[in-house]
C-alpha cells in the first residue's frame, strides 16, 4: 500500500511534474510553441532554446531544472537549502532539503488570492445532469472547516487517516483537510470489501476514518457505512468514523460515528480538466486532485459508470460541462467502442482539445476509434505511462517534442527528467534501440516514491535491488527503431484488470482460504475489454468430494468478498496437481503461456519436476474454454 507519509512533501513533490502537464495538455493543439510561453522558468536556463533543449537540460542539469521548476511554482514557507540528496543505489530518495511548504495552500490558498470565483470542482454525479460546481473559495472554506473538525477531535500531525469515500467535494476536501493539519491520508477505493478495507486500516494503523452513508454508482446503491462499520470490528486501532450524506436515507450510527454536516455550493463557468478516474487510485490523486487544483484548473469529479444511463454519459458530460481535457482509461475506450460510433456522435465535443489515456497498454484500434471518432480526428492522443511508484505522468508523446509525429498505442517519449534505461537479463544496459527489456529509470526525479509506509526495506528490495543503480518498475518495454517506448506489460506477479493492478498473491490467499484448496495459482491472461482477466488453478485436497461448478461459484463469492468484484476469477480450473521446478516453485511462465494458448512459447521445461503435469494442465484448459465457448 502507498501512502503519501509526511504527506506535503510527496504530494509536492509530485505536482511539478503535473504541473507542467497540465500547461502542456493547454498547449499541445498548437504547433511551434515558444519555451518561454510553455515553461516561463525555463527563460532564467542557460542554453535553452526549445524543447529538444530543455528536455535534454533537465537530464544532463535535473538540479537546476527541478529547482527552478520547484522555485517558480509553489509556493515555500521555507525555501529549500539542497535541492536532492539522492543515491538510487540504497533506495535514498530525498528533495529538496529543508524546504517546507503545504499542498493544500498550494492547492488552495494561492488561487483564493487571485481569483476565489473560479471553479475548481464540477462533480459529475452519478444522476445525469445533475452536477454541482464548487469554486476555489468554497473548496478552501470546506477544507478550513473539515480541518478543524478533524483537529478538534485529535487528528495530529503525523496521523494517518483512512479516507472511503465514493469520488465527490467531500473527498477531496477531505484530502486536502489532512494534508492542511499534516495529517497523511490513505484513501481506500469504495469498491474494496469490508475485509480489504478493514487490512488497509490496519496497515494504516488509522485512528479516524471518513466515510459516507450511501454510494451511488450507475444507478446502484453501495451501503459503504455499513461496510466501514464491519471493516472497523476487526481493526482495533479506530476510535472514530465521520459519516457524510450522499443519499437521504439514514444510517444506524453509533457510540463511535459523528455526523458531518451539509456544505454550500454554487455555480460558475470555467475551463475544464476531465479526468475520469476514482480518487481511490492513484490517477484520481494525481490528476484529479492535486496536479489540477495546484495548477488552478477546474477539475471533474465523476462518480459515475461510462455506461450509465447509457453508453453516450461521458460524451454527453463533455458536452455539458465542456470539457477541454478528457484523460480516461483504454478499458473503458474498449467497451464504448463496442457500442458504436452513434453514442459519441449524439453530442457536442468540439470543447476537446487532447485526449489522455492511462493504466494500461491502449491498443491500436482503440486508439484509433479515440482518436477519430471521439476527437474528430483533431484532438492529439497522448497514451500516458506511469505508476503509483512514480507519482505522475514519465513517458507520454507530448510536451517533450510538441510538433513530432504520435504513434498510435505508444507513450513514446520520456517526460522532462526522466531518464529512461532498458536492461536485459543480466542486468547490463541495453544500449541499441529495436529492442525489449526491464524498463529502469538511471535518474531520481521529485515524484518519485521515496519508501512505503512502515516498510523501507521492502521498497528497496522491490525497487532497488533487482537492477543496482537503478530504480525498476516492474514493467516490461520494447524500444523502437526510432528510439520510441511502448510498454509491453507486468514482469512481476502483479496483474491489471481494467487498470486496477492487484498483486497474484493477494487473490491466491483468499482462494486458499477455502477448506477445500490444497493450493492455487493465479495468473493474467488478455482480455479483449478489460485488458488483463483473471485465470485460477485450483487444485484440491485430497478426498474431496464437491461440485466444482459449486466450488468455483463459492471462491468467485470469496474473492468478490475479501477484496473486490473486479479481482473475482474469470476461469477456475481444477487441476491435480501445478506444474513446479524442483526445489518446489510454481512455474507461473509456464501457466501463463498455456492461458494465452502459447503452447510454442512454452520454453525450456527442463527445471520441471514432472513434465506430465503440463500436458494435464494444458487439456484442462482446453476442457474449460470448449465448456465456456457460445
Ligand atoms: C500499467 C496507474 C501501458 C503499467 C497510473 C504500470 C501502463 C501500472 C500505462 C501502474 C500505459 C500504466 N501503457 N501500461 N500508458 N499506464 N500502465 O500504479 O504496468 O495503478 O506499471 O498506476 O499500470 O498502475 P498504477
Amino acid at each position: 500500500m502507498w501512502l503519501p507519509c509526511g504527506c506535503t512533501s510527496k504530494y509536492v513533490a509530485s505536482s511539478f511534474a503535473r504541473r507542467t502537464l497540465a500547461s502542456y495538455l493547454h498547449v499541445s493543439g498548437r504547433s511551434r510553441c515558444n519555451v518561454a510561453a510553455f515553461m516561463p522558468e525555463a527563460a532564467g536556463l542557460e542554453g535553452v532554446s526549445g524543447r529538444a533543449a530543455l528536455r535534454e537540460l533537465s537530464v544532463s542539469n535535473s538540479e537546476s531544472f527541478w529547482a527552478a521548476v520547484a522555485r517558480h511554482r509553489l509556493c515555500w514557507s521555507t525555501p529549500f537549502h539542497t535541492v536532492q540528496d539522492c543515491d538510487l543505489s540504497r533506495g535514498k530518495i530525498k528533495w529538496f532539503e529543508g524546504g517546507k511548504l503545504n499542498v493544500s495552500v498550494n492547492c488552495l490558498d494561492r488561487h483564493v488570492h487571485t481569483c476565489p470565483e473560479r471553479v475548481a470542482l464540477i462533480w459529475e454525479r452519478d444522476e445525469r445532469g445533475s452536477e454541482m460546481k464548487y469554486t476555489y473559495g468554497e473548496l478552501l472554506e470546506m477544507t478550513c472547516r473539515l480541518g478543524n473538525l478533524l483537529r478538534r477531535h485529535g487528528v495530529k500531525r503525523g496521523d494517518c487517516v483512512t479516507i472511503y469515500m465514493p469520488t465527490c467535494p467531500l473527498a477531496v476536501a477531505s484530502m486536502l483537510a489532512c494534508a492542511r493539519i499534516g495529517a497523511a491520508h490513505n484513501v481506500v477505493f469504495a469498491g474494496f470489501s469490508a475485509d480489504a478495507l478493514a487490512e488497509r486500516i490496519r496497515d494504516a494503523q488509522s485512528s479516524t476514518v471518513i466515510t459516507v452513508n450511501q454510494g451511488v454508482r450507475g444507478g446502484k446503491v453501495t451501503e459503504l457505512k455499513k461496510t466501514v462499520d464491519t471493516a472497523v470490528q476487526s481493526c482495533p486501532t479506530v476510535k472514530q468514523v465521520f459519516v457524510a450524506m450522499r443519499t437521504d436515507n439514514p444510517v444506524t450510527m453509533t457510540a463511535r460515528d459523528i455526523a458531518m454536516e451539509e456544505y454550500v455550493f454554487s455555480y460558475h463557468d470555467g475551463d475544464v480538466f476531465g479526468c475520469v478516474a476514482d480518487i481511490g487510485w492513484i490517477t484520481g490523486h494525481s490528476y484529479v486532485v492535486y496536479g489540477p487544483l495546484a495548477n488552478g484548473a477546474t477539475t471533474v469529479l465523476f462518480e459515475s459508470t461510462p455506461i450509465y444511463p447509457d453508453p453516450g454519459r461521458y460524451w454527453d458530460m463533455v458536452e455539458r460541462l465542456k470539457i477541454n481535457q478528457f484523460y480516461g482509461a483504454p478499458t473503458a475506450i474498449r467497451l464504448l467502442l463496442k457500442y458504436g460510433d452513434q453514442w459519441v456522435n449524439k453530442y457536442d465535443r468540439s470543447t476537446l482539445k487532447t485526449l489522455g489515456s492511462v493504466g494500461e497498454p491502449i491498443n491500436t484500434e482503440a486508439w484509433e476509434w479515440y482518436h477519430r471518432v471521439v476527437g474528430d480526428g483533431r484532438c492529439p492522443v497522448v497514451d500516458t505511462w506511469w505508476q503509483t511508484e512514480t507519482g505522475g505522468i514519465c513517458i507520454a508523446p507530448r510536451p517533450s517534442d510538441p510538433d513530432a509525429e504520435i504513434v498510435p498505442g505508444m507513450a513514446m517519449r520520456p517526460f522532462f527528467g526522466i531518464n529512461p534505461v532498458l536492461m536485459d537479463t543480466e542486468g547490463e544496459v541495453l544500449t541499441s534501440n529495436n529492442t525489449s527489456g526491464a524498463l529502469c529509470m538511471a535518474q531520481p526525479w521529485p515524484g518519485m516514491a521515496r519508501t512505503i509506509h512502515n516498510d523501507h526495506q521492502r521498497f528497496i528490495d522491490t525497487y532497488f535491488q533487482p537492477y543496482p543503480g537503478y530504480f525498476f518498475t516492474g514493467d516490461g518495454a520494447y524500444r523502437s527503431e526510432e528510439g520510441y517506448y511502448q510498454i509491453t506489460g507486468r514482469l512481476d506477479d502483479v496483474i491489471n484488470v481494467s487498470g486496477h493492478r492487484i498483486g497474484t498473491a493477494e487473490i491466491e490467499d483468499v482462494v486458499n482460504q477455502c477448506p477445500a484448496v490444497a493450493e492455487s495459482a493465479v495468473v493474467g491472461y488478455t482480455h479483449s475489454i478489460k485488458g488483463q482477466g483473471v485465470y485460477a488453478f485450483v487444485v484440491l485436497k485430497k478426498g474431496i468430494d464437491v461440485q466444482e461448478a459449486d466450488l468455483s461459484r463459492q471462491l468467485n463469492g470469496m474473492v468478490s468478498e475479501k477484496i473486490a468484484k473486479y479481482a473475482s476469477p474469470d476461469f477456475i480450473q481444477f487441476a491435480k496437481r501445478l506444474p513446479k521446478t524442483r526445489s518446489g516453485k510454481i512455474m507461473r511462465r509456464v501457466l501463463r503461456k498455456v492461458v494465452e494458448s502459447d503452447l510454442e512459447g512454452l520454453g525450456d521445461l527442463s527445471t520441471l519436476d514432472d513434465p506430465a503435469a503440463v500436458q494435464e494442465i494444458i487439456q484442462g484448459h482446453e476442457k474449460l474454454l470448449s465448456k465456456n465457448r457460445p
